[in-house]
């Protein structure tokens, strides 16, 4: 038995369903008596979700290049009480990670993907994703999901056309340069979605030494 703990993390444009995802795999590994942990990104800790305050509903105005410091310092103080939880041999799922960075800050934002990785790399403390859900939506899909919902600070442009296909693009892009990424046709029935994603899971589980009834 190989386990160490296990960081699963979902990913994909806003309106994507992923946050819906992500809940619905972590309360179904709960049932089945996995030791779960759930969080999110930006968030995680008392800090980091004092950041997220700031990043998605400040008025104070600062650019791309201060944003993506203050994501990556919200992500510090997250990795390292993750590393705690990864050596107590935790499940962890993640509603979204250091590749909201490279996609947002690195591709929306400009600053590129190159550059928004070094300034992730020593925040990471070295966690990388076992496994990560890219969840991707049909233009059509996010525009049926655009409506009258409130947005914050960085929905302000991702809820652009323009800014929904570079982010799949960037997405896709990631997806091809990282191991341990699946990409998920979010447009179906949410169940169906989960029952993919639940399956996909479990595998791995298995195969990292993980079983339903011990915990
Ligand atoms: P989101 O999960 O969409 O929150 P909500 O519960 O409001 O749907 O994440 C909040 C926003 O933060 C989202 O628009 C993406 C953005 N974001 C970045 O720009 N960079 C990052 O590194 C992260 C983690 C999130």
């Amino acid at each position: 038995m190989t386990k160490k703990g296990f960081f699963i993390t979902f990913e994909g444009g806003d309106r994507s369903g992923k946050s819906t995802q992500a809940k619905y795999l972590a309360d179904k590994l709960l049932k089945l008596k996995y030791d779960i942990v759930k969080t999110r990104e930006p968030g995680g800790t008392s800090l980091a979700e004092e950041q997220r305050n700031i990043l998605l509903h400040s008025n104070t105005k600062f650019d791309a290049l201060t944003e993506a410091y203050i994501f990556a310092s919200a992500r510090s103080s997250h990795t390292e009480y993750l590393n705690e939880l990864m050596k107590e041999n935790k499940i962890i799922v993640c509603d979204r990670f250091v590749h909201s960075s490279l996609a947002y800050q690195g591709v929306m934002r400009g600053l590129g993907i190159e550059f928004v990785k070094e300034i992730n790399e020593k925040a990471l403390r070295g966690l990388n994703p076992d496994l990560t859900f890219l969840i991707e939506i049909s233009e059509e899909e996010f525009l049926k999901r655009t409506n009258n919902s409130e947005i914050d600070r960085i929905e302000q442009d991702s809820m652009k056309l323009e800014n929904f296909h570079k982010l799949n693009d960037a997405y896709r892009k990631i997806a091809e340069l990282e191991n341990n990424f699946i990409i998920i046709n979010g447009d179906g029935e949410e169940n169906d979605i989960h029952e993919e994603i639940l399956e996909i899971t479990l595998n791995k589980l298995e195969e990292k030494g993980y079983s339903k009834t011990l915990k």
